[in-house]
């Protein structure tokens, strides 16, 4: 097979496999240990699920289960199903693939778009409920005439092509250098085809698989199949699993290790920003693993492969859409500023601040609260904060001479409130909030943006 592209292909399946082998350079930093990654997203179909299309397919034809004219049937989280689709679209096949809901719209359009009819599942349903993904997928396949089940959860052509195709490629790119292979799974598919290969070629080379957490697939490995643990609801896409898939060896890991939503999706966005790798949250997961694994192994000479399973433009609107991460509560707290928090404070008037003004009778400035029911207002003039008074003071003073009220704002007022730039993240400002300093002046572009106070802080603290 060709590694590059000097000659032309017979077709786009040409162009499967011998993905490259990308060193990461900026995510590494302060790591000896070398780390890269194997760019599967870089399949035509956007994913490593483009290598057991093919091999699925003509593995039924040989078995005389398929013939012209049939149909592809699976159950799929969205990759297989572009893989299939894209090798039953050259054999002239039709393609129906079952879906949990929780999958991203972009992989329904997707899946539409290579002319599959996409069947949409409850994702919240049991491994073995009617209604579940794959038993949908079962059923389907067995009352359509000349249908197969792809069932790459059981088809042994699924580890076989990673067998074949991805571990070779693995060692002939480090040259046999490689010591550590990280990759999460879904099917098992890639662990068990690469890893079988790699340790029959060196049984010394550590594979290691990271598991989402409410996935049972570590806690199975680390209990020697033993767990009764259930499943639990996880938001990445494609790994994981509430039961163990027949084309997994766990026999074949040497390390499982338990990954959040949270660490994954950050760490996928991060290959994205600094690598310019952009891929989805399983590669986020496997190089978050690589890269603990990288760490404690502190040896240059080592090799550590992490697996970059599929494209980010799959999540545009999760993980890369910050709106998703926030109401998901996973986007990550540093990353939050205080023009953030203005945005999503749902004031209804973004910029207005209320505010008094040094002319103005203590008894309008209390009104002025009553009204926008505050309890603090800064006093502005012009684009400055040159004051503040809280109803607390004002109340209290005015309660012990009424004479108070009718007194002139700016001869009474207290301190101004701290004006902080709009890109201060959320967590240095929440120190700053005291008695003494109930509110704080956002300025964004040299312009007064809104005001923070103690409630927004708090509002924002427990929604967090
Ligand atoms: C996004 C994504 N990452 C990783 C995987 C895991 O690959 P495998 O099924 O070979 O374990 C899948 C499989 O569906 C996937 O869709």
């Amino acid at each position: 097979m060709s590694h590059n592209n000097a000659k032309p292909y017979d077709n786009v399946l040409g162009l499967i496999g011998w993905t490259p082998l990308i060193r990461l350079n900026r995510v590494t930093r302060g790591i000896r240990t070398p780390v890269y990654g194997k760019a599967d997203f870089f399949n035509p179909g956007g994913s490593v699920k483009d290598r057991i299309g093919m091999p699925i397919i003509e593995a039924a034809e040989r078995a005389g289960k398929l013939k012209p004219g049939g149909t592809i049937v699976e159950g799929t989280s969205g990759n297989t199903g572009v893989g299939l689709a894209v090798a039953a679209a050259l054999k002239g096949y039709k393609c129906i693939f079952t879906m949990p809901d929780k999958m991203s719209q972009e992989k329904v359009r997707l899946l539409k778009a290579f002319g599959a009819e996409v069947i949409i599942t409850p994702t919240a349903v049991a491994y073995d409920h009617p209604d579940n993904y794959v038993m949908m997928a079962k059923r389907i396949a067995e009352s359509t005439p000349n249908a197969i089940l792809a069932n790459q959860f059981y088809n042994q052509a699924n580890p076989d092509a990673h067998y074949a195709t991805t571990g070779p490629e693995l060692w002939e790119q480090t040259d046999g250098k490689i010591t550590h292979f990280v990759a999460s799974a879904g099917t098992g598919g890639t662990l068990t085809g690469v890893g079988r290969y790699l340790k029959e070629k060196n049984p010394k080379i550590r594979i290691i698989s990271g598991d989402p957490v409410g996935s049972i697939l570590a806690e199975l490995w680390r209990s020697k199949g033993e767990n009764k643990q259930v499943g639990a609801p996880y938001k990445i896409e494609g790994v994981g699993q509430d039961k163990l898939p027949a084309t997994l060896d766990l026999s074949l890991v040497d390390d499982y290790r338990t990954v959040s939503d949270r660490d994954s999706f950050a760490m996928a966005r991060r290959l994205t920003r600094d690598e310019g790798l952009f891929v989805g949250g399983s590669s986020g997961l496997n190089t978050h693993v690589a890269l603990q694994v990288a760490r404690e192994v502190d040896d240059p000479e080592a090799l550590v492969v992490t697996f970059l399973c599929d494209t980010g433009e799959r999540y545009l609107s999760k993980l890369y859409n910050d709106e998703w991460m926030r109401e998901n509560q996973l986007l990550e707290p540093d990353r939050v500023t205080l023009g953030d928090l203005l945005e999503h404070k749902g004031d209804g008037a973004p910029g207005a601040v209320v505010s008094a003004v040094p002319g103005q009778l203590v008894r309008q400035a209390l009104g002025l609260m009553r009204l926008h029911n505050v309890s603090q207002l800064p006093v502005l003039e012009g684009n400055e904060c040159i004051g503040s008074v809280t109803e607390y003071a004002l109340t209290q003073r005015g309660l012990e001479s009424s004479r108070f009220l009718d007194a002139v704002v700016s001869e009474v007022m207290d301190e101004p409130f701290p004006v902080i730039d709009a890109s201060q993240h959320v967590e240095s400002v929440q120190k700053l909030l005291s008695k003494a300093t109930p509110a704080v002046i956002v300025r964004q572009d040299g312009a007064i943006a809104g005001i923070v106070t103690r409630s927004d802080m708090l509002a924002y603290l427990m929604n967090r």
